[in-house]
Order: structure tokens, then C-alpha cells, then sequence
């Protein structure tokens, strides 16, 4: 035999040598669960390595995920019911806490990234992205608010916005009004490609944000999240989003979506994100609480997946696990 493929997988460190993908602190963004109040961190029942947390906890968690060489944050909001209504108006009112939250955390750690998220349903009595009116979710209305929300955060002191409601149209509308209010230097990291997928459940329980239960409210985010089935649409989300002006373009959910990654990556100059969803980690962690899996080999391999699928970003609310493994520090599941 004159190529023997074994070779370079004979020891540690010629195996190192040859390793292709890595992932490192520094592709990591960890999503945080804002609430109102002091002292607040609450396990959530089906996602136990991310908790709510209010401010002061927050700051902590903030403080221990850079020791560990974690820089990046994605926050959302846990809106209380007396904020909401059906056009979302607590989303860009000044004394919201969330926007507060923001001003003070950018405070004490200037050099992280914050990043936001832009969409009505933490704010809508209705639980949906945009404006439900007759039974249906209005678009060029919702792109009024997604304007003044945007400018709010950016106001905050936000670094990058999410826009992660998928109406049509919302990245030249958020680009526009950043720019004339003289926010030219904040970022967009758009969810592009984001499905109507099942695999949101345990976030939409963390921050009591799902579609209502009543006949004149769609029951799901069909008519604006995508399909499933569809791959080669999320090129056209695609394009357009880097035309109306996005930094990054992001797929969601990550590891049923992998194909979806290497798409956008191979047809955009952009850099990709991908969002390895609450679904997805929840239920690795269940199979690992059963002892049927074991998670200091099965996480690290499922983000390694979303790397090797081409995506430059990870957004996992593993980032903190992952990186006490990468410093050999013990990780265990509550
Ligand atoms: C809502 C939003 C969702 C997630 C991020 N932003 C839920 C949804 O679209 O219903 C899901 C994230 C996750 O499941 O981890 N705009």
C-alpha cells in the first residue's frame, strides 16, 4: 500500500498537526436571559446550562464567561405581561429595563460584544415577530417598529442587533434609520435563513414568548420563519440581506440545518453565523442526564459539526461548558 490514511492519525500530536477545523473562544457568542429584578438566576427547567437571570447576575455571568475567553453576548429580554401590547411599544420606550440593561453592562465591559434582539414577540400580547392584525402578521407596519426598536437598542449602546422576526424588507428599513440617526458603526448580524422549526421550545418557555392560544391569533410563525423542506430559498434571503446592508448573515436552527451553513457559506463573502438552538441543546443534554450519551465528547462534537459546515460564528448556550473543557476545568449538567 503506498497511502496508508492512518498515518496522520497515529498519535495526539500528529494528529493535531493535520486538524482541520478548531473551534475557539472567539467564534462563541452566549446568549443571556435578562428579567427584571436583584439576585435572579433561575434554572430553566428544559434548558439547565442557561438560567434568567436579572442584571446584577448577569454582570457576573459576564465576568466568568471572559475569564474563560468568551467575549460575545447575545441578550433577550423576559418581558413582564403588564409591558405588552399589540404593537410591542415597550420595545423602544426609554425606561424599558432590557435597554437600560444594556447601557450598564457596555458600561462596565466596553470591550465585549453585545448583541440584541430585534423582533415584537417578547413585547407582543400576541406572541408573534410582527403586527397580528385580522388574523394576520402585518409586514410593512411591523417594519415601523422594527425601525424605532433598533434605534432604541443602538441608542442603549448595543453593538450589533439581531433581527430575528424574518418580515421581508427588515434589514434595508433598520439599516436606514440607524444611519440617519447617526448609528453608522452599529452592526447587523440578520437570521437569514431562520425555519419554522419545532426546536425553539425550550427558549420560547424561557421567556413566555410563544404564539397565543386563541382562533383569531396564527397559531404558528409559518408565514414568515421558512419552511423546512427548502434550501434553496435561503439563497434569496440571502442576497437580499447582503444587498439591504447585513454584516453577518446567520442560519437557524445549526445542526439540522448544517447543509443550510455550507450554502450560505459557499455563495456569500459574508460571515456566517449559526444559531445551535434550546431544542437542540436540550435534547443532547436529556440523552446525557439519562446516561445514554456522554457530554464532554458529544457537545464539543456538535459544535465542532456547525465549524466544520463552514459557519464563522457559533451562538450555543454550550460556550461556557465548551471552554472550561478547552482549560481542562470540570463540566458537569445540573
Ligand atoms: C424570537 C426568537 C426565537 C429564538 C430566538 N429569537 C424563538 C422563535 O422564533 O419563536 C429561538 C432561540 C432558541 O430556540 O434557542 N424572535
Amino acid at each position: 500500500m503506498l497511502v496508508r490514511p492512518r498515518r496522520n492519525r497515529k498519535s495526539a500530536s500528529v494528529r493535531a498537526l493535520v486538524r482541520e477545523n478548531k473551534v475557539t473562544g472567539d467564534d462563541l457568542i452566549m446568549p443571556l436571559f435578562l428579567v427584571e429584578g436583584k439576585k435572579v438566576n433561575e434554572v430553566i427547567q428544559s434548558l439547565p446550562v442557561a438560567n434568567r437571570q436579572s442584571l446584577d447576575t448577569i454582570m457576573k455571568e459576564i465576568a466568568e464567561c471572559l475569564k474563560l475567553g468568551v467575549h460575545s453576548f447575545i441578550m433577550f429580554p423576559k418581558i413582564p405581561d403588564e409591558f405588552k401590547d399589540k404593537t410591542a411599544t415597550y420595545s423602544y420606550d426609554p425606561k424599558n429595563f432590557y435597554l437600560k440593561a444594556a447601557t450598564k453592562i457596555k458600561k462596565k465591559y466596553p470591550s465585549i460584544t453585545l448583541i440584541s434582539d430585534v423582533a415584537l414577540d417578547p413585547y407582543s400580547i400576541d406572541g408573534h415577530d410582527g403586527i397580528v392584525r385580522n388574523g394576520e402578521i402585518k409586514n410593512d407596519e411591523t417594519l415601523d417598529v422594527l425601525e424605532k426598536m433598533a434605534v432604541a437598542q443602538a441608542d442603549a449602546g448595543f453593538d450589533v442587533l439581531g433581527p430575528s422576526d424574518m418580515m421581508d424588507g427588515r434589514i434595508e428599513a433598520i439599516r436606514d434609520a440607524l444611519d440617519v440617526e447617526g448609528h453608522s458603526n452599529v452592526s447587523i448580524m440578520s437570521y437569514t435563513a431562520k425555519y419554522a422549526s419545532g426546536f425553539y421550545g425550550p427558549f420560547r418557555d424561557a421567556l413566555d414568548s410563544a404564539p397565543v392560544n386563541d382562533p383569531n391569533i396564527p397559531k404558528d410563525k409559518k408565514t414568515y420563519q421558512m419552511d423546512p423542506a427548502n434550501a434553496t430559498e435561503a439563497l434569496i434571503e440571502a442576497e437580499l440581506d447582503s444587498l439591504e446592508g447585513a454584516d453577518f448573515l446567520m442560519v437557524k436552527p445549526a445542526i439540522n440545518y448544517l447543509d443550510i451553513i455550507r450554502l450560505l457559506k459557499e455563495n456569500s463573502t459574508l460571515p456566517i453565523a449559526a444559531y445551535h438552538v434550546s431544542g437542540e441543546c436540550a435534547m443532547l443534554i436529556a440523552a446525557c442526564q439519562n446516561g445514554w450519551l456522554e457530554y464532554t465528547s458529544v457537545m464539543p462534537e456538535a459544535l465542532l459539526s456547525i465549524k466544520r459546515a463552514g459557519a464563522d460564528v457559533i451562538i450555543t448556550y454550550f460556550a461556557k461548558d465548551f471552554m472550561k473543557l478547552q482549560l481542562n476545568k470540570k463540566v458537569s449538567l445540573k
